[in-house]
C-alpha cells in the first residue's frame, strides 16, 4: 500500500504511530433487544478501559430503551437516539461524529449481534498500535465465518472480490462491519461527502482510506452467523452496494484516463 507519494508499504515501519488514546466501540442497531444487553456486557468485559456508544435508530422493539438502562448504570456506556431508521452508513456518521467532538482516540466499529466477537478486539486494537487502520477480516489465513449459509458467503465472498477488482483495493474484506481506525484517519477521510446509507458505507469508508494513503492492516477474524433476531441484509443494501461501487470504478478509470488528479467520488452522480 502506499502513502500517497509512491513509497511503497514498507515505508510504514519508518512511521512512527502515537499512542492509542481510549477506544469508543460503537454499536448501531435496528431491533437488537434480545442481543444489547449481551453485547455491551462482553463489550465491558474484554476491553474495561473501552467506552461503548449504542447508535440506535428508534427500534420498534424497544433496543433504545435497553440501551438506556444499561447507559443509567455504567457511566461508560452512552446512548445516540436516532429518529429513525436511516442505514447503517448514517447510524455510524452520527457516531463518529459523537466520538470525534469528544476526547476519544480510537473509533470502532462492531454488530450488535454478536457476529464480531469482542474478545478479538484487543488483536485488532494491538495490531492498530501500527496502522493507521485496523480491519476484521474473515477472508485472509486465519479467518473464517461460522454457522453462515453458503448463500449469503457467496454474496459477502463476490462483494469483496468485485470491490478489490473494480477499486483496485490490496484488501480481502472490503464490506466487513468489524473495524478499528484512529482518530486523525477518520479525520482524513473527509467523512462529510459520504453519501453511502447501507453496508456500502464500509466499501466507501475502506476505499477512502486506501487512496488516502493510510496504512491499513486486515487481521483474521471469526465471524459468528448471529443466534438471536434478524439480518437487516436487503435486496435494496445489495443494488445500492453495486451501484456505487461500479460508479466508483468506472469514475477512477475515467479519472485516469483524462490524467485528472484522483480523488474519491462522492458517488452522488
Ligand atoms: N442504527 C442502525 N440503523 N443500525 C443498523 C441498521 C440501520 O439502518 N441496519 C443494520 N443495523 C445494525 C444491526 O442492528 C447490527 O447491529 C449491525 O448493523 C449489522 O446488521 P446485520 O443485519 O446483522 O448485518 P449482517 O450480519 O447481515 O451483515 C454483516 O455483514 C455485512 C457484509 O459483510 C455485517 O458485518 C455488516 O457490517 C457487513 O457490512
Ligand atoms: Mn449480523
Amino acid at each position: 500500500m502506499n502513502h500517497g507519494d509512491g513509497t511503497p508499504a514498507a515505508g510504514a515501519q519508518e512511521r512512527r504511530f502515537g499512542p492509542l488514546g481510549t477506544a469508543l466501540v460503537i454499536i448501531p442497531t435496528y431491533n437488537e433487544a434480545e442481543n444489547i444487553k449481551t453485547i455491551v456486557g462482553r463489550v465491558r468485559e474484554a476491553v474495561p478501559e473501552a467506552h461503548v456508544l449504542v447508535a440506535d435508530d428508534n427500534s420498534p422493539d424497544g433496543t433504545g430503551k435497553l440501551a438506556d438502562e444499561l447507559a443509567a448504570e455504567d457511566e461508560q456506556v452512552h446512548v445516540l437516539h436516532r429518529k429513525g431508521k436511516e442505514g447503517l452508513g448514517a447510524a455510524y456518521l452520527a457516531g463518529f461524529r459523537w466520538g470525534l467532538e469528544r476526547d476519544y482516540g480510537v473509533l470502532v466499529e462492531m454488530d450488535a449481534d454478536g457476529s464480531h466477537q469482542p474478545e478479538e478486539l484487543p488483536r485488532l486494537l494491538t495490531a492498530l498500535k501500527g496502522a493507521d487502520l485496523v480491519l476484521g477480516s474473515r477472508w485472509v489465513p486465519g479467518g473464517r465465518v461460522v454457522n453462515w449459509p453458503k448463500g449469503r458467503e457467496f454474496i459477502s465472498r463476490g462483494g469483496s472480490l468485485y470491490s478489490r477488482l473494480a477499486l483496485d483495493l490490496p484488501l480481502r474484506d472490503i464490506t466487513g462491519g468489524y473495524r478499528a481506525f484512529r482518530r486523525e484517519t477518520l479525520e482524513g477521510l473527509g467523512l462529510d461527502e459520504v453519501a453511502s446509507q447501507g453496508y456500502c458505507f464500509q466499501v466507501d469508508l475502506a476505499r477512502r482510506a486506501v487512496k488516502a494513503g493510510y496504512h491499513v492492516v486486515e487481521v483474521p477474524i471469526t465471524f459468528v452467523e448471529r443466534e438471536l433476531g434478524d439480518s437487516k441484509m436487503s435486496r435494496d443494501i445489495l443494488v445500492e452496494a453495486l451501484w456505487r461501487v461500479t460508479t466508483w470504478g468506472v469514475g477512477e478509470r475515467v479519472t485516469k484516463l483524462t490524467g485528472r488528479t484522483a480523488k474519491p467520488q462522492d458517488g452522488k452522480a
